[in-house]
C-alpha cells in the first residue's frame, strides 16, 4: 500500500430499504433473515461441521480426515480427501434425469444458437481430455488457455480437470506479450486457443497473438486451435495441430482422476500493486464447496432455472459462474460470445427473450451503459422471466442500482450485489435474495463462513460507521492457495499489511445493521469497467518505450467503467511532446499489455511530484486528474511547482 489514506471518507449516504419479495423468499433457498443468522452462526461457531455438511452434497472419491488444516496463512481443506470437478459439473449428473438437460446454451455473436446437454458436454470433455493425453499432457501438467467465449473453452478447462492438469486461461484481449509472459510462468506444455472470435462484428485474431507469443515460450509443445472463424491462420507443422482431427478418433469416455483435495485446479493471473501479474492459484475441493454453495444460496438456483452470467470466462468471475458452480449445481448456464450492442443494443434483452432467462448477472459499467443507450432498448423486449438479477465487480452507484431494479427487474427482481476476488475464488459479502433486505448500493453481509472485518492499519476493528480497510479473518474454503511459484509474495501481499489477517486491498464502511459499504481500492490497483489493472504494470509498459524517461498512471473517475487511466509521463530530454507521440504510447500500452489498458488520457510533464526520497506520490496526481483539490498532506513533498503546473495547464 503506498500513501494509504486511512481515514476513508463515507461518501455513500443511502437509506432506501428494499425487503425481498414475499413470493421469492416462499420458495427461496435461504427463506428469511433468521434462516441466514442461523447458517451464519452455524457456520461461525462451527466451520468445520458447516462445511463439512455441505461438502457432503458432493461427490468425493474418498472422504476427507480434516475439513480444515491452518498454519496461518497456508490453509488445507478437506484433507486427504479425493475429487474431481469435472465429475462433480459433469459424471454427477449423468445418472439422474438432468442427463438430457442443457448443461450450456451458447449463443454466438452472428446469432447460431449451441446447446449441449449434461450427457452431449460429457461426451466432448472425455474425447477432448482424452487427445489432451494421447499429447502427453500429465496429470499436473499446466495447460494454457487463450480462448473466445465458444463452448469449447469450458469443455477445454473441463477436461483439464478431468485429468488434473491445471489450466490458466488468459482472457483474449490481452495482446501477445502479456499472454506470452503469463505462459511463461506456469511454463505451459500446451495452449487451445482458436483461429478467431467475433466480437463486434470483426474477427479477434487469437491465433495470430498466439502466433506472437509463442516466439517467445519454450515450454510450449503443441497448440490446439479450433476453428470458429474460419480466418486464414498460419499452422506450423508439428507444433499446431487442429481441434477437430484431434478429438476426431477419440473414445467419448475417459475416466476421471481421482483428485486430492489440495490438487491444483487453476491458476489465474491478475494485477496487483506492485510488480508482475501475480498466478492465483487454486485447488480443488475447497474450490468446488465454495462456488457450489455460493452458486445454489446467492442465485437461488433451481433445476428450472437458466442463469446467464455475461463475464467473460478470461476472468474469475466466468471461472466460478459460468462454469464450475453452476454446473456443480446441476443448472443451465448461458454463454454468449460476443458485444453487448451488436448488431444492436437490444442485444442482451434480446437474448434474455429468447432463452427466457432467469437469474441475470453483470456488472455496474455494463449497466451505466446500458442506462446511456436508453431505455427503448430494453423496453422492447420480454423480460418477464427474469426473477434475480445480480452484480460484481465494483461498485455499484444507487443511481444504477435503481435502473437496473426498475427497468429491468421491474421492481420485481431482488438484486444480488456480490463483492469478491480472483484470490477469494467465489462470492464473500452478498444479500442472500429470499432473505436479506436490500441497500442500494451496499453488497450487504457476509455468506455464511465468511468472517469480515472493518479495521485500521494496526488490525483494530473501526467499528460501525466508519471507513477503514476491508479483512477476512477467518480462512475460507474457495480461497487462494498461494502465488503460483512465489509464497512468500502470496505472505507479503495479502498476510502481513495486518498482521493475521486477510488483506483485500479494498477500503470499506460496516454500517449500524451489519451491511459492508466497499469503496473500492486503496492500494494502487484500478478497476477500470470492472477489469483491474495495478498501475505499475501500465507504467511499466510506457517507461519500457525508448522515448519515456518516467510514468506514473492513476485511476480517474469515469461515469461509464468506474475509473479511466490517465498517465503523466515524462520525456527523455531532447524528445518534442507531441500528440502523435501521445498515440503511439498508447499504442505502445496496446502491444505490451492489450487494450483494456490503454490510457485515456496521456500528459507531459517536466517532473512528476515526488517524496524527497524520490517516491511518486500517485494520490497527488489522482486529484490533478479528477480535477479537484488536494486534501491530502502534501508535506512531504519536494517541489511543490510540479503540482503548481499541473494544474495551471488544466485550466
Ligand atoms: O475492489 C473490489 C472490486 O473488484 C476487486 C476484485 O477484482 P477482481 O479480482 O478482478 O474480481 C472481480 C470479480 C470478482 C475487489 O477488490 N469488487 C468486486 N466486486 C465488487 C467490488 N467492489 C464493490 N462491490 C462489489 N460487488
Amino acid at each position: 500500500m503506498t500513501d494509504q489514506r486511512m481515514d476513508i471518507d463515507t461518501i455513500l449516504k443511502e437509506d432506501r430499504l428494499f425487503p425481498p419479495p414475499a413470493s421469492f423468499s416462499a420458495s427461496a433457498h435461504v427463506k428469511s433473515m433468521a434462516e441466514y443468522e442461523a447458517h451464519y452462526n452455524k457456520a461461525k461457531d462451527d466451520p468445520e461441521g458447516f462445511w463439512g455438511e455441505i461438502g457432503r452434497e458432493l461427490y468425493w472419491d474418498a472422504p476427507w480426515q480434516r475439513v480444515l488444516e491452518w498454519e496461518s496463512p497456508f490453509a488445507k481443506w478437506f484433507v486427504g480427501g479425493k475429487t474431481n470437478l469435472s465429475y462433480n459439473c459433469l459424471d454427477r449428473h449423468l445418472n439422474t434425469w438432468r442427463r438430457n438437460k442443457a448443461a450450456l446454451i451458447w449463443e454466438g455473436e452472428p446469432g447460431e444458437t449451441r446447446i449441449f446437454t449434461y450427457q452431449q458436454l460429457h461426451y466432448e470433455v472425455c474425447r477432448f481430455a482424452n487427445a489432451l493425453k494421447r499429447l502427453g499432457v500429465k496429470t499436473g501438467d499446466r495447460v494454457a488457455i487463450y480462448m473466445p467465449m465458444i463452448p469449447e473453452l469450458p469443455i477445454a478447462m473441463l477436461a483439464c480437470a478431468r485429468i488434473g492438469a491445471p489450466h490458466s486461461i488468459v482472457f483474449g484481449g490481452f495482446s501477445s506479450e502479456a499472454l506470452a509472459d503469463r505462459v511463461n510462468d506456469t511454463e505451459a506444455k500446451i495452449i487451445i486457443t482458436s483461429d478467431g472470435g467475433y466480437r463486434r462484428g470483426h474477427i479477434v485474431p487469437l491465433k495470430e497473438n498466439v502466433d506472437g507469443a509463442l516466439e517467445k515460450t519454450p515450454t510450449i509443445e503443441h497448440c490446439i486451435v479450433y476453428r470458429r472463424c474460419g480466418n486464414h491462420i498460419a499452422m506450423r507443422a508439428g507444433r499446431d495441430l487442429w481441434w477437430h482431427e484431434l478429438v476426431e478418433a477419440e473414445s467419448g469416455s475417459c475416466p476421471h482422476v481421482p483428485l486430492d483435495s489440495e490438487h491444483p485446479l487453476y491458476i489465474l493471473y491478475t494485477s496487483g500493486s506492485t510488480g508482475r501479474p501475480k498466478g492465483v492459484l487454486h485447488t480443488t475441493g475447497g474450490y468446488l464447496v465454495g462456488t457450489y454453495l455460493t452458486s445454489k444460496w446467492v442465485f437461488d438456483l433451481k433445476d428450472e432455472d437458466t442463469f446467464w452470467c455475461t463475464a467473460d470466462i478470461g476472468w474469475v468471475t466466468g471461472h466460478s459462474y459460468i462454469v464450475y458452480g453452476i454446473l456443480a449445481n446441476g443448472a443451465t448456464s448461458l454463454m454468449y460470445e460476443g458485444a453487448p450492442n451488436t448488431p444492436d443494443p437490444g442485444r442482451f434483452w434480446k437474448i434474455i427473450e429468447k432463452y427466457r432467462v432467469n437469474i441475470l448477472y453483470t456488472a455496474p459499467t455494463a449497466i451505466r451503459t446500458f442506462i446511456k443507450w436508453g431505455d427503448e432498448w430494453p423496453n422492447k423486449y420480454d423480460l418477464s422471466s427474469l426473477r434475480l438479477l445480480g452484480t460484481v465487480g465494483e461498485p455499484i452507484n444507487p443511481e444504477a442500482w435503481i435502473w437496473y431494479h426498475k427497468t429491468i427487474g421491474k421492481e420485481r427482481c431482488p438484486i444480488v450485489d456480490t463483492w469478491w476476488q480472483t484470490e477469494t475464488g467465489c462470492i464473500m459479502i452478498t444479500p442472500l435474495p429470499g432473505a436479506t433486505p436490500l441497500k442500494p448500493g451496499s453488497a450487504t453481509r457476509p455468506f455464511p463462513g465468511v468472517v469480515a472485518d472493518v479495521v485500521r492499519q494496526d488490525g483494530t476493528s473501526v467499528g460501525h460507521q466508519s471507513g477503514g480497510l476491508l479483512v477476512i479473518t477467518r480462512p475460507w474454503p474457495a480461497m487462494l492457495r498461494t502465488i503460483y511459484k512465489d509464497p512468500e509474495r502470496y505472505k507479503t501481499e495479502y498476510w502481513m499489511h495486518i498482521p493475521g489477517v486477510y488483506f483485500t486491498g479494498d477500503g470499506a464502511r460496516c454500517d449500524k445493521d451489519g451491511y459492508f459499504w466497499i469503496m473500492g481500492r486503496v492500494d494502487d490497483v484500478i478497476n477500470i469497467a470492472g477489469h483491474r489493472l495495478g498501475t505499475m504494470e501500465v507504467e511499466s509498459a510506457l517507461v519500457s518505450h525508448e522515448k519515456v524517461a518516467e510514468a506514473a498512471v492513476v485511476g480517474k473517475p469515469d461515469e461509464i467503467k468506474g475509473q479511466a487511466l490517465e498517465a503523466f509521463v515524462t520525456l527523455e530530454g531532447g524528445v518534442a511532446p507531441t500528440e502523435a507521440l501521445k498515440e503511439a504510447l498508447k499504442e505502445h500500452v496496446v502491444k505490451e499489455i492489450g487494450a483494456i489498458a490503454r490510457p485515456d488520457r496521456i500528459r507531459f510533464t517536466e517532473n512528476l511530484p515526488k517524496t524527497r526520497s524520490g517516491k511518486i506520490m500517485r494520490r497527488l496526481l489522482k486529484d490533478i486528474a479528477a480535477g479537484s483539490q488536494t486534501v491530502q498532506d502534501t508535506s512531504t513533498l519536494e517541489d511543490f511547482s510540479v503540482l503548481a503546473r499541473l494544474r495551471e495547464e488544466e485550466e
